[in-house]
């Protein structure tokens, strides 16, 4: 009998192409990192779960400085194949944790799994009070190190098509700045990947609302396969999503602000509106997330130029400019403030 084969160790071989044979034989080693990235136009529904194509584009802004850095030691002269051992900042996670089973499911997807043992350090400089999701950052570090470790070769684009298997916003975070992960239309998933989008935006600050950090009940992969499914609203959601895009893309080439921070707003409100409309309804916002809101609406009310967005928890991501601060830091006392182009 043969076995079905893996449609995604078939699309890896495919990106790979004839750079998969190279560096097999020799140990390997190497270090790389990614930034965690924020959503402005949402990723949300999976028209592929398998390949992990997603129903419609999406646009982000990565946070340098905040994300993943991962050390792979890669050795074909062992007994033992695959990932033997993973740390966590500094910690050793055991083979029976999620977060090593999904590494190693990911890392089996490479022909190098099958010939060498992978041993793997990685570190998470996402700050605490962020609600930040570190799959993202660490499936592009992953990925980051392995073309660089074994000599791929492979550009950006590739390693993003390769980081989307992963996780599929981690297509987003093989850049700094803006960048879009394209739907894409192929069946086989092989232009569905993310492209930087050349603006920057030197004032623009990103404020991280903590109002709770522990385990969310509902993961985003769960999430979204049962809105897909069971929400009529959701058949709205590819048209907004698509609108949001153009109006987002507009507004970063004319430096708009405002249109940029309603426009990911609304675009955030639209997405947790087709989750509440699920059933059993998905609701990540908790009493302080809904208060967190009136401050923001409060504050635009009051002329100061200032939006949020949040993703699948009850975290809020604020968006305004560096001459607002003083305003949003008085009105959310603590909060985390990052510059996602403080250093361009
Ligand atoms: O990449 P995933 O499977 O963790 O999904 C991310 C989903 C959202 O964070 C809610 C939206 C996004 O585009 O990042």
């Amino acid at each position: 009998m043969t076995a079905t084969p893996d449609p995604r160790k078939q699309f890896v071989r495919q990106v790979l192409n004839q750079a998969q044979t190279l560096g097999l034989s020799q140990p390997a080693e190497g270090e790389a990192d990614a930034p965690v990235n924020i959503a402005l136009c949402k990723y949300w529904g999976k028209r592929d779960p398998v390949l992990n194509l997603p129903v419609n584009s999406s646009l982000s802004i990565s946070l340098p400085g905040f994300g993943t850095t991962t050390r792979l030691l890669w050795r074909p002269d062992s007994d033992v194949t695959g990932l033997q051992r993973l740390t966590l900042n500094g910690t050793p996670i055991s083979p029976e944790d999620p977060v090593f089973q999904r590494l190693a499911a990911f890392l089996a997807l490479f022909p190098a799994a099958d010939q060498g043992r992978f041993d793997i350090d990685t570190h998470n400089q996402v700050p605490t009070a962020a609600g930040l999701a570190s799959s993202a950052s660490g499936f592009a570090a992953l990925v980051k190190v392995m073309n660089q470790a074994f000599g791929w070769e492979l550009s950006q684009e590739k390693c993003s098509l390769l980081a989307r298997l992963g996780s599929g916003s981690a297509s987003r975070s093989l850049y700094d700045g803006f960048a879009i992960w394209h739907q894409g239309l192929r069946a086989d998933g092989l232009d569905s990947y993310a492209t930087a989008l050349p603006q920057v935006w030197p004032s623009l600050c990103v404020g991280l609302v903590e109002v709770d950090t522990s385990q969310k009940s509902i993961g985003s992969t769960a999430g979204m396969q049962q809105t897909v499914s069971d929400c009529d609203l959701y058949q709205a959601w590819p048209k907004q999503a698509q609108k949001a895009l153009s109006t987002l893309q507009l507004a970063l080439e004319t430096q708009d602000f405002a249109t940029l921070g309603k426009t990911a707003e609304h675009n955030a409100l639209s997405m947790h509106a087709t989750m509440i409309a699920t059933w059993p309804p998905i609701l990540y916002w908790q009493p302080q997330s809904v208060a967190a809101m009136q401050t923001v609406w409060q504050l635009r009310a009051d002329g100061v130029g200032v939006y949020f967005t949040m993703d699948a928890g009850p975290n809020l991501k604020l968006l305004f400019e560096e001459q607002d601060r003083p305003a949003v830091e008085q009105a959310f006392g603590n909060l985390t403030i990052l510059r996602p182009f403080a250093r361009a």
